[in-house]
């Protein structure tokens, strides 16, 4: 199954795409992380997305499918994917149609995460991450149980985004706004756009994707 979590900075699509992985057995593929792994590992592709990711714009297209196209082809990806932050553009969902259809495959489901601006800032302002794990904090929504120790792994290192402060929050919204919010027309002309209200808490989301994608896969 192929599903897509479309919705802007700090709508929660990496936290529920790692929450449906683990309770699906998808695999999710975030463009993002790929990037981000990309830059740190100094390759081409992250050379050419470094300073256009600090300035919140987006990626050129060919640069972001030619690493996706890369892991796409990973055995792991078999049962399922769940694709979080592409496809962005136009061109790029077309281009996820083609490489689908190489495969016999094509996209199933699309779930818009519908949200308001103003809370997306703040989320996104005061997000950070277990550096040993990366599991996912909040100063204000999600803290760790024992202050400065993660939940998960007992790490006490942690790290935020160079791109996750207020100016460039603001500038990955309207980059959202203008390239790839007129994808929620085009997937529901094809019938495979449903709706969630993300601005309930993560549990509740959770809840009402979960009950989704239980459809999607028949299980
Ligand atoms: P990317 O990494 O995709 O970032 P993004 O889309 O800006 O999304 P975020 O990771 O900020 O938010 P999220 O929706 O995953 O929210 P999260 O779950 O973390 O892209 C970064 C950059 O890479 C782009 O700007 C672009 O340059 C480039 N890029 C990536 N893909 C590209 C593509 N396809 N084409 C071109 N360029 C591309 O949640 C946010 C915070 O809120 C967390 O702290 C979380 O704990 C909290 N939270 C989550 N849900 C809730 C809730 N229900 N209530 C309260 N708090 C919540
Ligand atoms: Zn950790």
């Amino acid at each position: 199954a192929v599903l897509i979590l479309l919705g802007p900075p700090g709508a929660g699509k990496g936290t529920q795409a790692r929450m449906l992985e683990e309770a699906f057995g998808l695999v999710q593929l975030s463009t993002g992380d790929l990037l981000r792994a990309a830059v740190a590992a100094g390759t081409d592709a992250g050379m050419a997305a470094k300073a256009v990711m600090a300035a919140g714009a987006l990626v050129p297209d060919d640069v972001v499918l030619a690493i996706l196209k890369d892991r796409m082809r990973d055995a792991d990806t078999k049962r399922g994917v769940i694709l979080d932050g592409f496809p962005r553009t136009a061109g790029q969902a077309e281009a996820l149609d083609g490489l689908l259809a190489c495969t016999d495959q094509q996209v199933n489901s699309v779930i818009s995460m519908d949200v308001e601006d103003g809370p997306m800032i703040a989320r996104v302002a005061g997000r950070y991450t277990c550096a040993g794990c990366g599991e996912g904090y909040h100063d204000m929504f999600k803290q760790p149980a024992k202050a400065g120790v993660c939940d998960k792994c007992g790490g006490a290192d942690f790290k935020r985004r160079p791109d996750d402060n207020a100016e460039t929050a603001g500038a990955r919204l309207t980059a959202y706004h203008a390239q790839t919010a007129p994808l929620i027309a085009y997937y529901e002309g094809r019938g495979v756009l449903e709706r969630v209200d993300a601005m309930a808490d993560i549990a509740a989301v959770r809840d009402a994707l979960q009950a989704r994608v239980k459809r999607v896969m028949g299980d």
